[in-house]
């Protein structure tokens, strides 16, 4: 196991893994972006022509999936089956069924062993994990976590900057309710206890990632 873990969670649009990921690599540890892992099983059910929607179908896939993600910040990749998917992950068409892999316990469960695995195998000297439920279910014992949060308002505006113009409104839409079907899985809005928030409302992305680092660095040695 990583001798320290920090434990980031957070909802969609917060930056927490871009936030995470450059935290990551100014330590020179690890990062490991755990909802690659639940975008990836969804991306693999829509390539096997799965429905999303049948939960035994979908956890029949997690016995073939073939999974593999790079935890250096500097090379980041994901595969399933030897392919890259590392973009492919990110399309609207993955996002809009992710929830429904998300929300079926044993698939929490089977990917949850996967990331502790992955955390176990970690060679350096410490790793950022972010997701929805790693403060609170991945690793509670984590000697940092954080709840990093941003008004609704800084967070569409954030993902609406990354979009076309076009598109922004109808993402802001899809946003909005992806992050109320998820927290009805795990609470990842409110920080509970133990765990430090991070309101990054109005800080920039620098100003942001120095928080993270000062956090760290003051509960570890
Ligand atoms: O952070 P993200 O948007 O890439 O997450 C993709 C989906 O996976 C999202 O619907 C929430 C879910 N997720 C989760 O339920 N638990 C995690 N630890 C990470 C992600």
């Amino acid at each position: 196991m990583s001798d320290i873990i920090v434990a980031v969670d957070g909802p969609a649009g917060s930056g927490k893994s871009s936030v995470s990921k450059e935290a990551a690599l100014r330590l020179g540890w690890a990062y490991l972006d755990t909802g690659a892992a639940y975008r990836a099983l969804a991306w693999h059910c829509l390539d096997e022509g799965v429905d999303t929607e049948d939960a035994d179908a979908v956890v029949a896939r997690l016995a073939d999936f073939d999974y593999s993600i790079g935890m250096d910040p500097q090379h980041y990749f994901v595969r399933v089956g030897g392919e890259e998917i590392t973009r492919d992950i990110r399309e609207p068409r993955v996002s809009a069924v992710v929830s429904h892999i998300a929300r079926v316990p044993e698939v929490r469960v089977g990917l949850n062993d996967l990331f502790r695995r992955l955390m176990a195998e970690n060679p350096k000297d410490g790793v950022i994990v972010e997701g929805r439920d790693i403060t609170t279910v991945v690793a509670p014992d984590a000697p940092v976590r954080v709840l990093l949060t941003a008004s609704a308002e800084a967070r569409m505006a954030r993902r609406s900057a990354e979009l076309s113009a076009v598109s922004a409104e109808a993402t802001a839409q899809q946003l909005a309710s992806r992050d109320a079907q998820d927290s009805r899985v795990v609470d990842f809005m409110n920080a509970a206890e133990g765990v430090t928030t991070l309101d990054s409302t109005d800080l920039d992305f620098e100003q942001t990632v120095l928080a993270l680092l000062d956090i760290v660095h003051a509960r570890t040695p």
